[in-house]
């Protein structure tokens, strides 16, 4: 019986090692391991043995059939790993072939001036408000101090929606709105965009300021001055200052344009500032008693300061460049620079 038992084993191995596919080899398993398999077969001729042989011809029935097992087991690896590899060579994948690019958008440079001016300004303590881009004329004009006759309602400058609906003009309405809604101290700055009857390099019918307000007690021109130094040399560096020039808002008293040093020349004179060495920002002043009033803030007990910045100048003065229009037309080659 023994011998028998090792032939079975060697005729197992033979068959088993030369088994090329998984589907052979279950059907080999359960030839040689399932219940009628022969294996199982000289188990049940066990009880004809004498009792004491039993034991160790059982034990060696077992070994018997782990050693098949283990044969079934290791030629499953093989074939499975033959399979993988002629899968690799059907399936040739080139590793070394450079891979697609992937196309990676990049942020505006409108959006990179308005974030890093926000991050300036909400590091000095401001909240950022918002309002409507199509606003009323009382808070464009009317709210503003802005008599009926003045030259900024003509319709050759402001869209209007219809009589008293237009697109705004500046962002000063949202000082009007947080001025409704808010007992000082105030000390916000509003970035959006604003609409205005004119087209050129420098100037685009929609564009972007950022206007700031602080109201508080014993406000002053030199808080404002110091404000807008602040915030230029941290948009632009410390070489650069700005300075004002009197001017005159409706909403402001005093009121002024700023300019700050030419970043390219830094004030020598070049084709950026025209030769002037200054390039001009915005326009800034004292809050008018007049607005202060008209919003029952008691001007006697409080003051402030407002100013606004073209966003769009800042980005081309920051990004270098050359045509506000650029920034409108979302041509790829350009905006690809800004990735
Ligand atoms: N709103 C003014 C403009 O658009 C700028 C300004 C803002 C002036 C705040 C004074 C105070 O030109």
């Amino acid at each position: 019986m023994e011998t028998k038992l090792s032939q079975l084993v060697k005729a197992a191995e033979n068959e088993i090692t030369a088994c090329k596919s998984l589907h052979e080899l279950m059907l080999l398993k359960s030839r040689y391991t399932g219940k009628k398999s022969e294996i199982m077969a000289f188990m049940q001729q066990l009880v004809a043995l004498p009792k004491p042989e039993r034991p160790a011809f059982g034990q060696k029935v077992n070994i018997a059939k782990e050693r098949v097992i283990e044969l079934l087991n290791k030629q499953e690896e093989i074939i499975k790993e033959e399979i993988y590899r002629k899968s690799l060579l059907e399936n040739k994948l080139d590793i070394s072939m450079p891979g697609r690019k992937m196309m990676r958008g990049g942020l505006h440079p409108i959006t990179r001036a308005w974030r890093e001016i926000e991050d300036i300004f909400i590091g000095m303590g401001f909240e950022v408000a918002e309002g409507p881009d199509i606003e009323d004329e009382y808070h464009n004009f009317d709210a503003l101090n802005t008599p009926q006759d003045h030259p900024a309602r003509n319709l050759s400058d402001t869209f209007y929606v219809n009589d008293d609906v237009l697109l705004r003009t500046q962002t000063s309405t949202v000082q009007i709105r947080v001025m409704e809604n808010n007992e000082p101290p105030i000390k916000i700055i509003s970035p959006g965009r604003c609409y205005r009857n004119d087209n050129d390099a420098s100037h685009s019918p929609a564009f972007h300021q950022v206007e700031a307000l602080v109201v508080d007690k014993n406000i002053d021109f030199a808080d404002l001055k110091d404000m807008l130094n602040i915030f230029v040399k941290k948009m632009f560096g410390d070489d650069i200052s700005s300075r004002i020039r009197p001017h005159f808002f409706p909403f402001t008293e005093p009121s002024a344009e700023i300019d700050i040093v030419c970043v390219k020349c830094k004030g020598t004179g070049c084709n950026v500032c025209k030769g002037s060495g200054w390039l001009e920002m915005g326009g800034a002043g004292m809050v008018d008693p007049n607005v202060l009033e008209g919003l029952k803030i008691d001007s006697e007990i409080y003051s402030g300061y407002a100013f606004g910045l073209g966003i769009d100048r800042v980005a081309m003065l920051k990004y270098k460049i050359p045509d506000m229009r650029l920034l409108f037309e979302n041509d790829i080659r350009f905006l690809r620079q800004f990735v």
